[in-house]
Order: C-alpha cells, then structure tokens, then sequence
C-alpha cells in the first residue's frame, strides 16, 4: 500500500488533545504514513481573520483524507466568522455522515450491550439548506430533497452494509422517513431509496417511520443494522445513538465525499475541561480506525479497535467514562495493546 497521508486539524479546546493522541496512535501503527498539520478554528480565526484558511483547503485536498478535532464557536455572531467543519462539508461536497455505534465493554458507564449499527445521514439537503423566511407572523423553512441526494446516500448505506455483511453482519438497511406525512419530499427519499435498493439483491431492504425507529432505538438498538435516512433525523437520531453507548467521548464519525473524507469525533470542544489533559481520545482513535477503513486497511482498523476495547475492559478509562486516567495514560496503553 502507498504511504497514507493525513491531513491533521486539532482545532480549538480538547480537539488539541485528542488529534494529537490519534496521531501518536497513527504513528505507532505498522504502516507507513505522514502526517501534515493544518489549522481552523476560532484560534486560528483570531490569528489570521479566517476559522477555514484556504492553505488548509489546499492541504486537506491534497491528502484526501483529514482528521479533525472540534472548534469553538462563539455564542453569538461574529462577523466574518463561519464554522470550519460546515464549510468543509460544503466546500468538498461531503455528502455522506456515517455514525457507526458499537458497544464497548463500558456497561458502568451506561453502554448497552451487543449494539453494532451503523446511521448512514444524508449531510448536504433537507432543512439544512437554510432557506428560511419570515413572513408576518408567519417563519417558514424549505425542505430540500432531490434524487440525485437520495440515490448517492442510498448507494452509500447498501455498499456498507455489504460490506459490513462480509465481515459477518446481518446484511439489513432500514430506510427510515415519514412519508405518511411528507409525501413529497420523503416520499421521492423512500422511492430512490428503495430503487437503489433492486441493485443489491443480496441486501435486504425494510423500511420504518422514523418516529418508530427512535422508539425501537432505545427499547431494542440490537435489531438494527445499517440505517439510511435524511439529514435533520440522522441528526437526532444518531446523537441519540450514541447516548446507548457511553456517549459523546467515544463516539466517532465520518464526513464522506467523492475525493475528500473526513473524519472526527462526534463532540465539541469541551471548553469546561480543555487543558486539564483528561479529554476522553477514544472518540478521535476510534474516528481514525473509520480513516484506515476507508484508506482500504480494514485489519489496521480492527487492531485499533480491539487495542481500545481490551484498555477500556482493563479499565482504564477517563473521568467522564468513570475512570481515573488522563488523556496520555488512556493513549499509551492503546498503543501498548496494537501488538494485540
Ligand atoms: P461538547 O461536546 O464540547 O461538550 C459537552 C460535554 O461533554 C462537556 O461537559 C464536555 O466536557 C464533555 N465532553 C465532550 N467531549 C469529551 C471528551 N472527549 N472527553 C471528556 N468529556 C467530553 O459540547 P458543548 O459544550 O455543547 O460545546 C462546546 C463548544 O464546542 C461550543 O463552542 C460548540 O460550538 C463546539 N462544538 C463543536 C463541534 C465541532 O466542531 N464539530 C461539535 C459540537 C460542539
Ligand atoms: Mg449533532
């Protein structure tokens, strides 16, 4: 395998904390990669006048693949001032979220057990366009859905799920909508969804009024594999799935596009323990085992995720996961489990 290049923002707050502890754990890995440092963020803002300098666009297409931390973003308008991580949502077209939940041997600090699915989100339409107005008395947003972003995040969750199926997985998507109620816009995404769904015969297709799946996550999240959905409900309901499995500290994610992908732990930057060196980095590790599976070194990423789950049995965990150990401690002892 060619050298894998990563392009590494930290970011403000605990994203200084943990891309650098996923990095160590890059580096300790037996493959050959580089990595090459890029900032954003509000620091970055009050430096240089721009949270996304256009030296990091630059460096992030050249790598392809980046490792992002979380930024700050200030409570009110500032002006000139835009979140980093939605501007490269939008500048590289990252039209797929991926917000895989497993269970982790945490059952003290709330995980659920023999969880393993995976949200695929639509990241670029719905709600989230930003047409909204006001008329009188009267606030109206636009919904956005069009073919062309069904058919890509539908394309998307069936691949994965065979993939998944050929590690052993069920093999299930779970098209998830409410087109008894909007029949137009998640009418056409169940439709699409559904076409896509004749290309993959050896996939099975169900499909569920979103509403209900938020019920059956919580009351039985075993029963679901892949799940496909627009962007506003994979929103919430993977915030909610990851709420099943010790929470924001160990959850990662991917921003997936046609030439740039990138990959971050689900929470922000933490300005209530920023410093202190006691940031959980299972997130960040775990979002860089999804980079190494992307990079096509599916063995990379299970050696990672097993060198996670044997420190966290072991014990060896972060105050916000009920432990005692700092960031430094919970990242020396993954790196000292790779080996396996
Ligand atoms: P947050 O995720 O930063 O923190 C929420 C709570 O969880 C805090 O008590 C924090 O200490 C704890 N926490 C989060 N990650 C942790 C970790 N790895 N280890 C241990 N504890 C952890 O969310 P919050 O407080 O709502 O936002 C703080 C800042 O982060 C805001 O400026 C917000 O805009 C930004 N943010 C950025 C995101 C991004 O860049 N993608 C995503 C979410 C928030
Ligand atoms: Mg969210």
């Amino acid at each position: 395998m060619p050298k894998l290049r990563v392009c590494a923002i930290p970011g403000d707050g605990i994203g200084q904390e943990v891309i650098p502890a996923a990095m160590r754990v890059l580096q300790a890995l037996p493959l050959e990669s580089e990595i090459v440092a890029a900032e954003a963020g509000w620091d970055c803002f009050q430096r240089y006048g721009t949270a996304l300098p256009e030296e990091t666009i630059q460096l992030v297409t050249a790598c392809g693949r980046a490792m992002f931390g979380a930024t700050s973003s200030p409570s009110t308008k500032v002006a000139g001032y835009r979140s980093p991580i939605l501007g490269m949502r939008q500048q590289f077209e990252l039209y797929a979220n991926l917000r895989p939940t497993k269970s982790l041997p945490l059952s003290e600090a709330g995980c659920r057990a023999g969880v393993d699915l995976l949200i695929v989100r639509e990241n670029t339409e719905d709600l989230y366009v930003g047409r909204e107005r006001r008329e009188g008395d009267t606030a109206i947003a636009e919904r956005v859905i069009t073919v062309k972003g069904s058919q890509r995040i539908a394309q998307v969750a069936f691949q994965l799920a065979r993939q998944r199926k050929a590690q052993g997985k069920p093999g299930v998507v779970t098209i998830l909508h409410k087109a008894n109620v909007l029949k137009e816009t998640d009418g056409l995404f169940r439709q699409v969804c559904l076409e896509v769904a004749q290309d993959f015969p050896d996939i099975q297709a169900q499909e569920m009024l979103v509403d209900a799946a938020a019920m059956w996550l919580v009351k039985d999240p075993t029963r679901f594999d892949v799940l496909v959905t627009t962007n506003m409900f994979g929103d919430i309901l993977s915030d909610e799935a990851a709420g099943l499995v010790g929470g924001l500290g160990v959850a990662p994610s991917a921003n997936i596009g046609e030439y740039v992908a990138i990959f971050e732990p689900v929470h922000g930057s933490a300005p209530d323990i920023a410093g202190k060196g006691i940031a959980n980095p299972v997130g960040a590790i775990l979002s860089l085992a999804l980079l190494l599976e992307h990079a096509g070194v599916p063995e990379m990423a299970q050696r990672l995720e097993g060198a996670v789950e044997a420190t966290l049995a072991a014990g060896i965990r972060t105050p916000d996961i009920g432990g005692k150990a700092t960031t430094a401690e919970v990242t020396a002892a993954i790196i000292g489990r790779l080996a396996g």
